[in-house]
């Protein structure tokens, strides 16, 4: 069976100022009227083989994360609270430790909760084609083919044909987060994807391979796990256990070092909605390229974004440009510069 790992931590720091540390990007309304987390879950409406999904975010988060599964009528198998953020790679090992102890033959699906996809029956069909190479020991990821040299993804070098593994082939090449000139040369290569962030492995496989590498983020987990206490559906890692864990994303931690890792080229509509210039790509805007929200007024406005929260909001003969009104604060960028949103938010955090 493929039980889903929903991972709904992070910040989301460069979607600021929608994106805060008590409502991250995964639990906003971004790209339609459910939140990416619900977007998330009901993606998998209909995925054969799939059991009820797992989540896994911060304890402070588990109010909202509760009610927003209520609300879609969605019952989890547990929702996992971390007691404080330790990144991707413990998160998905608490969850394995979790799912090991009540399958042995469980598959995870980790998926991003703030991710949006176009296709979903392209998406359905991928996680098909990867549930047997999976099961048979293959770390599989998903990737997508690059269309930029962007640096905030892994890229992965499709090596050779995996036996018996259909259209997944094994990864000759694994590179988390390269810098501008490196990425371009990926691109250039032409033999490289994406990764798309969403994994398909046995529990049981990644806590063997993460053993290799990181043993100390396992140990830690599994002592959480152990420790941890059901309330509800809640079921909260025990504090100084999972606190004990390296930081370490599964990219860094294994997928960089695994000789398991395989990759099945899977073309869904994926985008990252890292972004404001990605969200307005993945929304497509009015016959002027435009995307509004809210109370807004819109004079000689081409190719902008502009979100209005709690005022009007009046833009003039500008283009490319991004706006976006909260009640406590609003942002202008061009849209070439919107990587830079997260220095806003590390300014406020040297600030306090
Ligand atoms: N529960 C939990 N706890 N979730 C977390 C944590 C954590 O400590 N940290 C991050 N997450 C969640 C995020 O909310 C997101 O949904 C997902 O895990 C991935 O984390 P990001 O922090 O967004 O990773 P990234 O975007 O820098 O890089 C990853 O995704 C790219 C594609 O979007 C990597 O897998 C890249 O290789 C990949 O290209
Ligand atoms: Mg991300």
């Amino acid at each position: 069976s493929i039980y889903p790992v929903i991972l709904s931590g992070g910040a989301g720091s460069r979607l600021w100022p929608l994106s805060r540390a008590l409502l991250p990007k995964q639990l906003l309304a971004l790209v339609t009227e459910r939140t990416m987390l619900q977007e998330t879950l009901l993606r998998l409406r209909g995925l054969a083989g799939a059991m009820a999904p797992l989540v896994v975010c911060g304890n402070e988060h588990r109010f909202l994360v509760a009610e927003q599964l209520r609300e879609i009528g969605v019952a989890p198998l547990a929702i996992l609270l971390e007691p404080a953020g330790r990144n991707t790679a413990p998160a998905a090992a608490a969850a394995a430790h979790y799912l090991a102890a009540l399958d042995p033959e469980a598959l995870m699906l980790v998926l991003p909760a703030d991710h949006a996809i176009s296709d979903v029956a392209a998406f359905h069909q991928a996680i098909a084609a990867a549930a047997a190479p999976a099961g048979a020991g293959a770390l599989l990821t998903f990737g997508v083919v690059p269309t930029s040299a962007e640096t905030g993804y892994g890229y992965i070098r499709g090596g050779a044909a995996l036996e018996d593994g259909g259209p997944c082939r094994r990864v000759a090449r694994f590179v988390e987060k390269p810098d501008r000139a490196t990425a371009q040369g990926f691109l250039d290569a032409g033999d490289y994807f994406w990764n798309s962030g969403m994994f398909l492995f046995r529990a049981s496989r990644y806590l063997s391979e993460l053993e290799r590498y990181q043993p100390a983020i396992v140990a830690a987990c599994a002592a959480a796990v152990r420790g941890g206490c059901r309330d509800l559906d809640f079921c909260r890692l025990e504090e100084a256990a999972f606190a004990a864990s390296p930081a370490d994303s599964i990219d860094y931690a294994l997928m960089e070092r695994t000789a398991a890792a395989a990759v099945l080229p899977a073309a869904m509509g994926w985008s990252d909605v890292g972004s404001w210039s990605a969200l307005w790509e993945v929304q497509g805007g009015d016959a002027d390229g435009n995307v509004a929200r809210g109370d807004v007024y819109l004079d000689g406005v081409a190719d902008s974004l502009v979100r209005a929260d709690s005022r009007l909001v009046a833009v003039i003969g500008v283009r490319d440009l991004v706006v976006v009104e909260t009640p406590d604060a609003v942002l202008v960028v061009h849209k070439d510069q919107v990587q830079r949103v997260k220095q806003v938010v590390e300014h406020l955090q040297a600030r306090q």
